[in-house]
Protein backbone atom coordinates (compact mmCIF):
# COMPACT_ATOMS: atom_id res chain seq x y z
CA UNK A 1 0.00 0.00 0.00
CA UNK A 2 1.19 3.33 -0.66
CA UNK A 3 1.21 5.57 2.03
CA UNK A 4 0.86 9.23 0.39
CA UNK A 5 -2.37 10.69 0.40
CA UNK A 6 -1.45 13.02 -2.65
CA UNK A 7 -3.63 11.78 -5.98
CA UNK A 8 -3.40 13.75 -9.25
CA UNK A 9 -6.58 13.38 -11.40
CA UNK A 10 -6.01 13.94 -14.92
CA UNK A 11 -9.90 14.94 -16.36
CA UNK A 12 -10.72 16.46 -13.31
CA UNK A 13 -13.38 18.54 -14.77
CA UNK A 14 -15.37 15.96 -16.11
CA UNK A 15 -18.48 13.60 -14.71
CA UNK A 16 -15.98 11.25 -13.67
CA UNK A 17 -12.98 13.31 -12.53
CA UNK A 18 -15.08 15.75 -10.72
CA UNK A 19 -16.79 13.55 -8.81
CA UNK A 20 -14.22 11.03 -8.03
CA UNK A 21 -12.00 14.15 -7.16
CA UNK A 22 -14.40 15.47 -4.46
CA UNK A 23 -15.01 11.76 -3.00
CA UNK A 24 -11.11 11.66 -2.27
CA UNK A 25 -10.92 15.36 -0.92
CA UNK A 26 -13.48 13.93 1.45
CA UNK A 27 -12.04 11.44 2.54
CA UNK A 28 -8.18 12.70 3.38
CA UNK A 29 -6.66 12.98 -0.34
CA UNK A 30 -5.03 15.75 -1.09
CA UNK A 31 -6.05 15.95 -4.83
CA UNK A 32 -4.33 17.46 -7.54
CA UNK A 33 -6.65 18.08 -10.68
CA UNK A 34 -5.17 18.73 -14.12
CA UNK A 35 -7.79 20.46 -16.61
CA UNK A 36 -7.39 22.71 -19.76
CA UNK A 37 -6.53 26.17 -19.72
CA UNK A 38 -9.43 28.26 -18.87
CA UNK A 39 -11.32 25.26 -17.36
CA UNK A 40 -10.23 25.86 -13.47
CA UNK A 41 -13.09 27.56 -12.28
CA UNK A 42 -14.92 24.09 -12.83
CA UNK A 43 -13.62 22.32 -10.31
CA UNK A 44 -14.21 23.16 -6.74
CA UNK A 45 -11.98 20.63 -4.92
CA UNK A 46 -7.87 20.17 -4.52
CA UNK A 47 -5.34 22.30 -6.32
CA UNK A 48 -6.36 23.06 -9.79
CA UNK A 49 -3.44 22.79 -12.28
CA UNK A 50 -3.83 23.27 -16.08
CA UNK A 51 -2.02 21.80 -18.63
CA UNK A 52 -2.64 21.64 -22.58
CA UNK A 53 -0.92 18.16 -23.51
CA UNK A 54 0.54 17.08 -20.19
CA UNK A 55 3.78 17.21 -21.09
CA UNK A 56 5.23 20.43 -20.10
CA UNK A 57 8.11 20.30 -17.84
CA UNK A 58 7.09 22.77 -15.00
CA UNK A 59 4.40 20.35 -14.20
CA UNK A 60 6.75 17.58 -12.82
CA UNK A 61 7.54 19.35 -9.83
CA UNK A 62 4.09 20.09 -8.78
CA UNK A 63 2.89 16.30 -8.80
CA UNK A 64 5.93 14.86 -7.72
CA UNK A 65 5.61 12.02 -5.17
CA UNK A 66 1.87 11.74 -5.36
CA UNK A 67 0.88 8.34 -4.91
CA UNK A 68 -0.88 7.83 -7.81
CA UNK A 69 -2.62 9.36 -11.00
CA UNK A 70 -6.06 8.76 -12.09
CA UNK A 71 -5.91 9.53 -16.22
CA UNK A 72 -9.55 10.16 -16.86
CA UNK A 73 -9.08 12.40 -20.22
CA UNK A 74 -11.31 10.36 -22.64
CA UNK A 75 -13.62 10.78 -25.66
CA UNK A 76 -16.25 9.27 -26.95
CA UNK A 77 -16.61 11.56 -30.08
CA UNK A 78 -14.29 12.13 -32.47
CA UNK A 79 -13.72 15.13 -35.06
CA UNK A 80 -11.45 15.69 -37.22
CA UNK A 81 -9.40 17.82 -34.94
CA UNK A 82 -10.18 15.87 -31.94
CA UNK A 83 -9.24 12.25 -32.94
CA UNK A 84 -9.20 9.20 -30.63
CA UNK A 85 -5.62 8.64 -31.36
CA UNK A 86 -5.00 12.10 -30.35
CA UNK A 87 -6.98 11.81 -27.19
CA UNK A 88 -6.99 8.35 -26.20
CA UNK A 89 -3.92 7.54 -26.88
CA UNK A 90 -1.05 10.01 -27.54
CA UNK A 91 -2.48 11.77 -24.10
CA UNK A 92 -2.05 8.79 -22.54
CA UNK A 93 1.46 8.37 -23.43
CA UNK A 94 2.42 11.65 -22.23
CA UNK A 95 0.38 10.88 -18.97
CA UNK A 96 2.79 7.72 -18.23
CA UNK A 97 6.06 9.72 -19.15
CA UNK A 98 4.76 12.54 -17.02
CA UNK A 99 4.10 9.46 -14.54
CA UNK A 100 7.87 8.02 -14.31
CA UNK A 101 9.52 11.67 -14.47
CA UNK A 102 7.14 13.02 -11.43
CA UNK A 103 7.67 9.38 -9.67
CA UNK A 104 4.10 8.27 -9.40
CA UNK A 105 4.39 4.64 -9.12
CA UNK A 106 1.09 3.83 -10.20
CA UNK A 107 -1.61 4.99 -12.79
CA UNK A 108 -5.37 4.30 -12.91
CA UNK A 109 -7.19 4.30 -16.04
CA UNK A 110 -10.91 3.96 -17.14
CA UNK A 111 -11.32 2.01 -20.49
CA UNK A 112 -14.45 0.42 -21.51
CA UNK A 113 -16.43 -2.15 -21.60
CA UNK A 114 -15.98 -4.74 -24.60
CA UNK A 115 -12.50 -3.40 -25.41
CA UNK A 116 -10.41 -6.52 -26.27
CA UNK A 117 -8.01 -7.50 -28.94
CA UNK A 118 -10.37 -8.59 -31.46
CA UNK A 119 -12.45 -4.89 -31.43
CA UNK A 120 -12.51 -3.26 -34.91
CA UNK A 121 -14.26 -0.31 -33.32
CA UNK A 122 -12.23 2.95 -33.83
CA UNK A 123 -12.78 4.13 -29.89
CA UNK A 124 -12.20 0.25 -28.44
CA UNK A 125 -9.11 0.06 -30.80
CA UNK A 126 -8.00 3.51 -28.97
CA UNK A 127 -8.57 2.34 -26.18
CA UNK A 128 -7.01 -0.88 -26.48
CA UNK A 129 -3.98 1.05 -27.61
CA UNK A 130 -3.99 3.39 -24.48
CA UNK A 131 -4.46 -0.27 -22.27
CA UNK A 132 -1.05 -1.29 -23.87
CA UNK A 133 1.17 1.20 -23.33
CA UNK A 134 -0.42 1.42 -19.64
CA UNK A 135 0.23 -1.91 -19.15
CA UNK A 136 3.85 -2.24 -21.25
CA UNK A 137 4.98 1.20 -18.92
CA UNK A 138 6.14 -0.77 -16.08
CA UNK A 139 3.96 1.38 -13.88
CA UNK A 140 1.84 -0.26 -11.35
CA UNK A 141 -1.79 -0.15 -13.09
CA UNK A 142 -5.37 -0.60 -12.43
CA UNK A 143 -7.23 -0.56 -15.61
CA UNK A 144 -10.97 -0.24 -15.30
CA UNK A 145 -13.68 -1.45 -18.45
CA UNK A 146 -16.33 0.65 -17.45
CA UNK A 147 -19.69 0.13 -18.65
CA UNK A 148 -22.59 3.14 -18.25
CA UNK A 149 -21.70 5.37 -15.20
CA UNK A 150 -24.63 6.81 -13.58
CA UNK A 151 -25.06 9.78 -11.17
CA UNK A 152 -25.56 13.16 -11.29
CA UNK A 153 -25.23 14.74 -14.41
CA UNK A 154 -23.70 11.73 -16.59
CA UNK A 155 -23.77 11.88 -19.97
CA UNK A 156 -26.62 9.01 -20.85
CA UNK A 157 -28.79 10.96 -17.98
CA UNK A 158 -28.15 14.40 -19.80
CA UNK A 159 -28.56 12.78 -23.23
CA UNK A 160 -32.01 11.39 -22.04
CA UNK A 161 -33.26 14.43 -20.08
CA UNK A 162 -32.56 16.47 -22.64
CA UNK A 163 -34.89 14.07 -24.86
CA UNK A 164 -37.39 14.39 -22.18
CA UNK A 165 -37.33 17.91 -22.09
CA UNK A 166 -38.29 17.43 -25.76
CA UNK A 167 -41.15 15.65 -25.31
CA UNK A 168 -39.98 12.45 -27.25
CA UNK A 169 -37.26 9.85 -26.12
CA UNK A 170 -35.81 8.11 -29.17
CA UNK A 171 -34.82 4.33 -28.24
CA UNK A 172 -32.77 3.08 -31.23
CA UNK A 173 -33.89 0.15 -32.73
CA UNK A 174 -35.61 -2.76 -30.78
CA UNK A 175 -34.04 -1.07 -27.26
CA UNK A 176 -33.49 -4.85 -26.24
CA UNK A 177 -29.80 -4.16 -26.50
CA UNK A 178 -28.33 -4.46 -22.13
CA UNK A 179 -26.29 -2.60 -20.53
CA UNK A 180 -24.90 -2.25 -16.47
CA UNK A 181 -24.96 0.41 -15.03
CA UNK A 182 -22.45 1.65 -12.46
CA UNK A 183 -23.12 4.24 -9.63
CA UNK A 184 -20.60 7.28 -9.40
CA UNK A 185 -20.22 7.11 -5.91
CA UNK A 186 -19.84 3.01 -6.05
CA UNK A 187 -17.11 3.88 -9.08
CA UNK A 188 -15.21 6.45 -6.66
CA UNK A 189 -15.32 3.96 -3.42
CA UNK A 190 -13.32 1.59 -6.22
CA UNK A 191 -11.17 4.31 -7.16
CA UNK A 192 -10.33 4.78 -3.39
CA UNK A 193 -9.38 1.35 -2.99
CA UNK A 194 -7.79 0.70 -6.14
CA UNK A 195 -4.93 3.16 -4.69
CA UNK A 196 -4.53 1.68 -1.12
CA UNK A 197 -5.11 -1.91 -2.04
CA UNK A 198 -2.33 -3.85 -3.22
CA UNK A 199 -4.70 -6.22 -4.35
CA UNK A 200 -5.85 -3.88 -7.45
CA UNK A 201 -1.97 -3.85 -8.78
CA UNK A 202 -1.39 -4.91 -12.64
CA UNK A 203 -5.47 -5.73 -12.97
CA UNK A 204 -8.02 -4.87 -16.22
CA UNK A 205 -11.24 -4.88 -14.34
CA UNK A 206 -14.90 -5.08 -15.72
CA UNK A 207 -16.25 -1.84 -13.64
CA UNK A 208 -19.83 -2.53 -13.98
CA UNK A 209 -22.97 -2.62 -12.11
CA UNK A 210 -24.92 -5.41 -10.12
CA UNK A 211 -27.66 -5.46 -12.30
CA UNK A 212 -27.95 -6.06 -16.44
CA UNK A 213 -30.97 -3.84 -18.06
CA UNK A 214 -32.11 -3.56 -21.13
CA UNK A 215 -32.29 0.14 -22.89
CA UNK A 216 -35.91 -0.10 -23.36
CA UNK A 217 -36.45 -0.90 -19.59
CA UNK A 218 -33.70 1.32 -17.96
CA UNK A 219 -35.30 4.28 -20.18
CA UNK A 220 -38.89 3.62 -19.04
CA UNK A 221 -38.10 3.68 -15.56
CA UNK A 222 -35.68 6.30 -16.27
CA UNK A 223 -39.11 8.42 -17.30
CA UNK A 224 -41.01 6.91 -14.20
CA UNK A 225 -44.26 8.97 -14.45
CA UNK A 226 -43.51 11.88 -16.56
CA UNK A 227 -45.78 12.62 -19.49
CA UNK A 228 -42.85 11.77 -22.68
CA UNK A 229 -43.24 9.99 -25.63
CA UNK A 230 -41.15 6.86 -26.10
CA UNK A 231 -40.27 6.23 -30.31
CA UNK A 232 -38.60 2.98 -31.39
CA UNK A 233 -36.61 4.54 -34.19
CA UNK A 234 -35.43 2.66 -37.23
CA UNK A 235 -32.19 1.84 -36.55
CA UNK A 236 -31.15 2.58 -40.38
CA UNK A 237 -32.38 6.21 -39.94
CA UNK A 238 -30.70 7.27 -36.37
CA UNK A 239 -27.45 5.93 -37.58
CA UNK A 240 -27.85 8.46 -40.72
CA UNK A 241 -28.95 10.93 -38.51
CA UNK A 242 -25.37 10.10 -36.28
CA UNK A 243 -23.54 10.20 -39.52
CA UNK A 244 -24.58 13.69 -40.26
CA UNK A 245 -23.56 14.63 -36.51
CA UNK A 246 -27.78 15.04 -36.01
CA UNK A 247 -29.88 13.73 -33.44
CA UNK A 248 -28.98 12.47 -30.13
CA UNK A 249 -26.51 9.75 -30.68
CA UNK A 250 -22.95 9.70 -32.36
CA UNK A 251 -21.94 6.73 -34.41
CA UNK A 252 -20.05 5.27 -31.61
CA UNK A 253 -22.86 5.72 -29.37
CA UNK A 254 -24.60 3.44 -31.23
CA UNK A 255 -21.97 0.99 -31.78
CA UNK A 256 -21.40 0.08 -27.90
CA UNK A 257 -25.07 0.04 -27.36
CA UNK A 258 -26.27 -2.83 -30.04
CA UNK A 259 -22.65 -4.60 -28.90
CA UNK A 260 -24.71 -5.75 -26.00
CA UNK A 261 -21.74 -5.74 -23.71
CA UNK A 262 -21.87 -7.34 -20.43
CA UNK A 263 -18.80 -7.99 -17.33
CA UNK A 264 -17.55 -9.39 -14.90
CA UNK A 265 -19.95 -7.71 -11.98
CA UNK A 266 -18.70 -10.87 -8.96
CA UNK A 267 -14.75 -10.07 -9.54
CA UNK A 268 -15.00 -6.49 -9.08
CA UNK A 269 -17.21 -7.10 -5.69
CA UNK A 270 -15.30 -9.35 -4.66
CA UNK A 271 -11.76 -7.49 -4.58
CA UNK A 272 -13.29 -4.83 -3.50
CA UNK A 273 -15.65 -6.18 -1.14
CA UNK A 274 -18.47 -3.46 -0.68
CA UNK A 275 -22.34 -4.04 -1.99
CA UNK A 276 -22.94 -2.25 -5.18
CA UNK A 277 -26.52 0.45 -5.94
CA UNK A 278 -29.01 -1.14 -7.88
CA UNK A 279 -29.69 1.10 -10.47
CA UNK A 280 -33.02 1.64 -9.91
CA UNK A 281 -31.78 3.05 -6.18
CA UNK A 282 -30.04 5.83 -8.14
CA UNK A 283 -33.40 6.76 -10.59
CA UNK A 284 -35.26 6.86 -7.12
CA UNK A 285 -32.88 9.06 -5.37
CA UNK A 286 -33.97 11.32 -7.96
CA UNK A 287 -30.12 12.07 -8.17
CA UNK A 288 -30.64 11.52 -11.83
CA UNK A 289 -33.96 11.85 -13.23
N1 LIG B 1 -19.06 8.08 -18.16
C1 LIG B 1 -19.14 6.82 -18.57
O1 LIG B 1 -20.21 6.18 -18.51
C2 LIG B 1 -17.90 6.13 -19.11
C3 LIG B 1 -18.03 4.81 -19.59
C4 LIG B 1 -16.90 4.17 -20.08
C5 LIG B 1 -15.67 4.81 -20.11
N2 LIG B 1 -15.58 6.10 -19.63
C6 LIG B 1 -14.27 6.77 -19.65
O2 LIG B 1 -14.03 7.40 -18.41
C7 LIG B 1 -13.28 8.59 -18.61
C8 LIG B 1 -14.01 9.77 -17.98
O3 LIG B 1 -15.31 9.86 -18.55
P1 LIG B 1 -16.32 11.04 -18.23
O4 LIG B 1 -17.68 10.47 -18.26
O5 LIG B 1 -15.85 11.79 -17.03
O6 LIG B 1 -16.14 11.94 -19.53
P2 LIG B 1 -16.34 13.52 -19.68
O7 LIG B 1 -17.31 14.04 -18.69
O8 LIG B 1 -16.60 13.73 -21.13
O9 LIG B 1 -14.91 14.09 -19.30
C9 LIG B 1 -13.83 13.92 -20.16
C10 LIG B 1 -12.66 14.72 -19.65
O10 LIG B 1 -11.60 14.58 -20.62
C11 LIG B 1 -11.12 15.89 -20.92
N3 LIG B 1 -10.63 15.94 -22.30
C12 LIG B 1 -11.26 15.53 -23.43
N4 LIG B 1 -10.48 15.75 -24.50
C13 LIG B 1 -9.34 16.33 -24.02
C14 LIG B 1 -8.15 16.81 -24.63
N5 LIG B 1 -7.96 16.74 -25.95
N6 LIG B 1 -7.19 17.34 -23.83
C15 LIG B 1 -7.35 17.42 -22.50
N7 LIG B 1 -8.46 16.99 -21.85
C16 LIG B 1 -9.44 16.46 -22.61
C17 LIG B 1 -12.32 16.81 -20.75
O11 LIG B 1 -11.87 18.12 -20.57
P3 LIG B 1 -12.72 19.39 -21.11
O12 LIG B 1 -13.80 19.62 -20.09
O13 LIG B 1 -11.72 20.48 -21.16
O14 LIG B 1 -13.27 19.03 -22.45
C18 LIG B 1 -12.94 16.22 -19.49
O15 LIG B 1 -12.28 16.66 -18.35
C19 LIG B 1 -13.09 8.74 -20.11
O16 LIG B 1 -11.85 8.18 -20.49
C20 LIG B 1 -14.21 7.88 -20.68
O17 LIG B 1 -13.88 7.36 -21.96
C21 LIG B 1 -16.67 6.77 -19.13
Amino acid sequence: MNQSRSVVITGANGFVGKNVGKFLSKNGFHVIGLVRKGREKSIDFGRVISSETLSENNLVSKIKGSSALLHFIGQGRQTIDSDYENVNVSLTNNVIKLCKKAKIDKIIYISGLGVDRSTTLGYFISKYKAEQEIIHSGLDYTIFRASYIIGKDDPLSKNIRRQIKKGKVVIPGSGNYHFQPIFIVDVAKVMLKSIMENSFSNKILDLAGPQTVSYNTFVREFIGGKKTEIRKVDFESVYHDALHNKGSFGIDDLSIMIGDYVGNHRKLASLAQMKFTKYGKVLKSRSLS
